[in-house]
């Protein structure tokens, strides 16, 4: 696992948005793994200028995104195919009909999960799959005891992970418990890993991801086994380790 600690989040998007940049012009049909979150915006926000700028294309790539929310359809302002579209794949040239988000409006969500297996397989596989996160270690909804290979499936979120999103939801508003992720060994699969994290409130993740034993309590703990894992995260995520 290679670590790259810079002094703040700005630094982070930067760097980060470079690897995908250099991923782009080496490989212009490239598989992207994106994912939602906060964590993840100006990384897009670099991607944009850099798409307008014409230093790179999105035409020939392909995205899967790591999750969605279960009971939410892709025009609810809450859904994660909501975020994409509204931070990334509307200012750029992809052709939309090669995104791919969990469909969280599935009618068989188990026979969703495989065909999204299969989806990403036929495409080739991830050449980059882009994390975030959670304060409890997650990275997409592979919360803590889900298993280190497990592949894309329904997932409940924690109690933890609830309370931390209820900040994108309105008072009133109806807030999923259930998510379609993409499993830890789907991830594990990707050719290369890149989890940016930032902020105090990470601190205690990064350390258990990073100086931890591996383990199911800490599922970024995982990208231990991976051959290219890069974290890239800025001073104050970076604060607890030795
Ligand atoms: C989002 C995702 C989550 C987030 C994590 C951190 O698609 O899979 O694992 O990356 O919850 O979220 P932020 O960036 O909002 O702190």
């Amino acid at each position: 696992m290679q670590i790259v600690i810079l002094k703040d989040s700005a630094s982070v998007a930067e760097y980060g948005a470079n690897i995908f940049i250099k991923q782009l012009k080496k490989k212009a049909d490239s598989v992207l793994g994106l994912a939602t979150g906060s964590t993840p915006v100006s990384l897009y926000q670099s991607l944009i200028a850099a798409n307008k700028a014409k230093q790179i294309s999105f035409k020939a790539v392909t995205t899967f995104n790591l999750d969605e929310y279960l009971g939410l359809e892709g025009t609810h302002p809450q859904s994660y195919r909501y975020f994409m579209n509204e931070q990334l794949f509307e200012h750029i040239d992809i052709d939309k009909s090669k995104t791919f988000v969990p469909p969280g409006d599935a009618a068989n969500p188990l026979e969703a999960c495989q065909a999204y297996e299969e989806k990403i397989k036929s495409a080739g596989g991830i050449d980059i799959q882009l994390l975030g996160i959670g304060r409890n270690g997650h990275i997409g909804f592979n919360e803590p005891s889900s298993g280190l290979m497990s592949r894309t499936r329904v997932k409940t979120l924690t109690k933890a992970t609830i309370e931390d999103n209820a900040r994108f939801f309105k008072e009133d508003e109806y807030q999923p418990h259930l998510s379609i992720t993409m499993g830890i060994g789907t991830i594990l699969d990707a050719k290369k890993v890149v989890l940016l994290a930032t902020g105090e409130n990470k601190a205690d993740a990064i350390l258990a991801t990073v100086e931890g034993a591996l383990t199911a309590a800490c599922p970024a703990s995982a990208l231990q086994l991976h051959q290219d894992a890069v974290l890239v995260i800025d001073e104050a995520a970076a604060s607890k380790l030795s």
